[in-house]
């Protein structure tokens, strides 16, 4: 196992009837502003709640935050924080509102050109101080909830940023505010915790016997609730599964301590910015590919994968990998989403433009091991299509 800092200050408030409590948890005296996407949590009665949780206090609220949230948007919601001196803010919403939220947090209170709040790559952002934000939380997939990451879209890139000053201070996970979700967002949302989460173990062995333990419970849970989850959008012990997972495949636990792989995200990101494709269905189509190329350097625990997930222990190693392979896209395909990148409009053509953003973007060594080149990156792409 690697040296590693664990650190993780967000309270988790989880269950149902806890919006009550966002009053408890708002310090008192702020000045608060509440944000939120492009109009759900209006339309299902959510934004109405927190506002009455909220009476008596002072509240701005800033809406329009869309998905794969946009530096443009985020700004106005920075000029609104300044102008009326919001010193706490509330993300109502999915992944994008949290991210945009915290983005607006790290700018709120910086000096400089905030576009270089989007340069550092691999190194946290240059602030030294951040408004505390909270989160109600209505989507279950990033585990931004607890995180200090967000990905923020600008130009032509999705780019990810990190501080220790993002973590939310406080997150309500109500399973019930995420029944009206369409089934798609409910499958991008399993997608992406199950992503999350083989990123951070089908690496190599490391002696990380809990992490991986803890990573295979989250998958085995997802795929037991999966289909689930999506035949019954009340069944109030599958919602609370899925999101709890989701919290947990991102909040830093499983990988800790062990080798980590964001490969498939990083292509994913690029996939999103050129053709707007949901984060979660990049992710379906790229983690089957990234395997089968990667099948060498993975082998290891591409067979623990195999046998511990899918109970794969007959056979030839290369069938086992196979076969583990299939399932995995098996139980995508399961949830609706396809899992070729020609079933979204994807022709040979256009790899070279994917792999010519990934280039202008410095993501040329990519994988656990750092030797994944823009032509590795391409027979990927090739491999998916
Ligand atoms: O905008 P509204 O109207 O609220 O509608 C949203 C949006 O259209 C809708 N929605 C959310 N909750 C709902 C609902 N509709 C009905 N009922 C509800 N309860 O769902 C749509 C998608 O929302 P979005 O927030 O974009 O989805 P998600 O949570 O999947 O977030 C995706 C973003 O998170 C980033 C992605 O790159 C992407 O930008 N990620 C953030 C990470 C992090 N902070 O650690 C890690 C992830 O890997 C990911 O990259
Ligand atoms: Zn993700």
């Amino acid at each position: 196992m690697e040296n590693f800092d664990y650190y993780n200050p967000t309270r988790i408030v989880f269950g149902k009837d806890r919006l009550d409590e966002l009053d408890t948890l708002v310090p008192e005296e702020t000045r608060l502003m509440i944000l939120y996407g492009g109009g759900s949590v209006k339309k299902f009665g959510t934004l109405d709640r927190v506002r009455q949780a909220l009476k008596g206090r002072q509240i701005h609220e800033f809406g329009g935050i869309e998905p794969n949230p946009r530096f443009s948007t985020l700004m106005k919601a920075v000029d609104l924080v300044r102008r009326e001196g919001v010193d706490f803010l509330l993300a109502v919403g999915g992944g994008s509102v949290m991210d945009g939220t915290k983005f607006v947090a790290l700018a709120a209170g910086f000096c400089g050109k905030e576009t270089d709040l989007l340069s550092g790559r691999f190194k946290p952002v240059p602030v030294k101080t951040a408004l505390p934000v909270g989160t109600v939380v209505t989507l279950p997939a990033t585990g931004s909830e607890m995180n200090n990451r967000a990905v923020i879209s600008h130009g032509d890139a999705k780019i990810p940023i990190f501080s220790p000053l993002a973590f939310p201070r406080f997150s309500i996970l109500d399973p019930t505010l995420t029944y009206t979700l369409p089934p798609a967002q409910v499958a991008n949302g399993i997608i992406d915790t199950f992503i999350h989460t083989v990123e951070q173990y089908v690496t190599y062995p490391s002696e990380a016997r809990f992490q991986d333990r803890t990573a295979e419970g989250i998958l085995k849970t997802l795929v037991e609730i999966g289909s689930r989850t999506l035949d019954h959008p009340e069944d109030y012990d599958a919602r609370a599964n899925l999101i709890w997972c989701a919290t947990n495949a991102l909040n830093g636990l499983i990988g800790a301590g062990a080798p980590q792989d964001w490969t498939t995200h990083t292509i994913g990101h690029e996939l999103t910015a050129m053709f707007g494709m949901d984060h979660g269905k990049t992710l379906a189509v790229l983690q089957p590919a990234v395997w089968t190329v990667r099948r060498e350097q993975k082998k290891e625990k591409l067979l623990q994968y195999a046998a511990r997930v899918w109970h794969i222990t007959q056979g030839e190693s290369s069938e086992r990998i196979d076969l583990a392979i299939e399932k995995t896209r098996t139980f995508f395909e399961s949830l609706g989403v396809s899992t070729r990148l020609s079933d979204y409009g994807m022709t040979k053509e256009k790899i070279d433009d994917v792999v010519a953003a990934l280039e202008k973007h410095g993501m040329t060594q990519l994988s656990e091991t750092r030797d994944l080149t823009p032509e590795i990156s391409r027979r990927i792409l090739e491999t998916a299509l």
